[in-house]
């Protein structure tokens, strides 16, 4: 596939997988894609299925049939919900100290180099590329304080042809934020929130709206009462997304109870950034009631495992959460976690969620090493939040192959010889061909990528 092959308007025929119901895999064989000319799925036909013969015969005949090349096996692009876009330097390394001391001796320093459009630009090109590259056809993305660093991140996302939610974080707050790396005031934050909206809702080469605004306290340690409640009223005006951290480490969840007597949950809400679309990254220690509320508002929460492990100092309960109905999806929240792949973020998801339910201490008899005991979440489940949940979480149609989702798609070429799969005879079954693909795909397993039809 070494030619890009616009899939607008075409009808592939194409075998893989996706998850449109979470804890169930549908596997595809030879099903017939169909892609209008907006990139959007207008029928999956499957070989048996009524219309089938007649599909492929005048897909055929009007010589906009294609096929993918054998063995080949088509997935969802991955939906990533929390990406520090201006961290991606610092990706594997600085991860020595507790989050509130991360942030002051490394992460601020570096967020502020971005003041320099060409580092900015630099940056932003290799981060777009190298997460399209490996399978993220949707990303959140925080950029930094800067409008001008924004607006170059949300460019560069439109000019690669990614999906993306870009927002200029907003931090005003003096008692937190440095001197050197603030808005200078509520205003100055609402400012610059709102020229990054206008620039991407306007900009000529974005019609299809495929780069989205999203309103960005960084959260609340690090913005004034003033400025939540401003973005909390601008997210209303515009429309925009929300997104924030919340609750992600004692220091930080201990801060907010201290200073506004509350969860950070209930504390957004009363801010108004709660609603259908605003994804909170992280939220290892919400409350049952804060799930409730989460739950009630349609508002997200971005599980970030690896990032977790480095951060936190719990683990996300994550069945709990999706028992009380909150939508979740994956992040990597690259460099708090040191990975840029969403697979990375799949197998992480299984593994704590099984450590989690096991409980971590030898010393402890088996029966009482943990009190969630079923926590544990399969490798279709963690497909599911990589894709389809993510897709929810934004209220956006893409993660499932079915008509009115978007047809943002990878295709995994298992037999690559540089690639990480080996597959044996016994992996004609799908259950296990998935996840052997999940738990060992590599880069170079990743024969092509699509967003909207348009491959990148
Ligand atoms: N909380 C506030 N800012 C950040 C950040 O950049 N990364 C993480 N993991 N948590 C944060
Ligand atoms: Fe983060």
């Amino acid at each position: 596939m070494a030619d890009k092959l616009n899939l607008r308007g075409r009808t592939l025929l194409a075998s893989g997988f996706h998850a449109p119901e979470r804890g169930s895999i549908d596997a595809l064989h030879d099903a017939l894609i169909a892609i209008g000319e907006d990139g959007i799925i207008e029928a999956v036909t499957r070989p048996g299925e009524e219309d089938y013969e007649r599909a492929l015969s005048e897909a055929r005949e009007a010589g906009t049939f294609l096929t993918l090349p054998a063995g080949v096996l088509l997935m969802p692009g991955f939906v990533d919900l929390h990406v520090h876009a201006p961290q991606y330097p610092q990706l594997g390394r600085a991860l020595d100290v507790p989050l509130e001391v991360w942030l002051q001796k490394y992460t601020f320093p570096l967020e502020a180099r971005y003041a320099d459009a060409a580092f900015a630009r630099r940056v932003s090109r290799l981060l777009v590329g190298d997460l399209l590259a490996s399978g993220t056809t949707t990303a959140l993305y925080f950029a930094t304080v800067h409008a001008e660093a924004s607006r170059i991140l949300a460019d560069i996302c439109i000019e690669k042809g990614q999906r993306a939610l870009v927002g200029k974080v907003a931090m005003d707050n003096a008692d937190s934020c440095p001197d050197y790396y603030r808005d200078a005031s509520p205003a100055a934050a609402i400012a610059g929130t709102r020229e990054v909206i206008d620039h991407i809702r306007a900009h000529p080469d974005n019609r299809e709206g495929r780069v989205m605004p999203v309103v960005t306290p960084r959260f609340i340690p690090a913005c004034t009462d003033a400025a939540l409640e401003e973005l909390g009223a601008l997210a209303r005006e515009c429309g925009c997304h929300v997104q924030t951290h919340c609750s992600e480490s004692d220091w930080e969840h201990g801060y907010v109870l201290s200073r506004h007597g509350m969860t950070d949950a209930a504390s957004l809400d009363r801010f108004g950034l709660l609603a259908q679309g605003s994804v909170l990254a992280h939220s290892n220690f919400l409350t049952r009631d804060d799930m409730d509320l989460l739950a009630a508002r349609q508002a997200a929460v971005a599980h970030c495992p690896v990032s977790n492990a480095y951060f936190a100092g719990a683990v996300f309960p994550l069945r709990s959460a999706l028992e009380k109905g909150v939508r979740v999806g994956l992040g990597t929240d690259i460099s708090g976690g040191p990975i840029s792949s969403i697979f990375d973020a799949v197998r992480a998801t299984v593994m704590v969620s099984r450590m989690l339910a096991s409980g971590v201490d030898p010393a402890l008899p088996a029966r009482e090493r943990s009190a969630l005991s079923d926590a544990a979440i399969d490798f279709r489940e963690a497909f599911y939040l990589a894709t389809a949940g993510g897709g929810e979480a934004l209220g956006l149609p893409v993660g499932r192959f079915a008509p009115g989702f978007h047809f943002d798609a990878i295709a995994i070429d298992p037999s690559a010889e540089k690639g990480t799969i080996r597959l044996w005879d016994h992996d004609a079954d799908d259950d296990n061909l998935l996840q052997t693909i999940l738990y060992t795909a590599s880069k170079p397993n990743i024969a092509g990528v699509w967003v909207g039809g348009m491959q990148v």
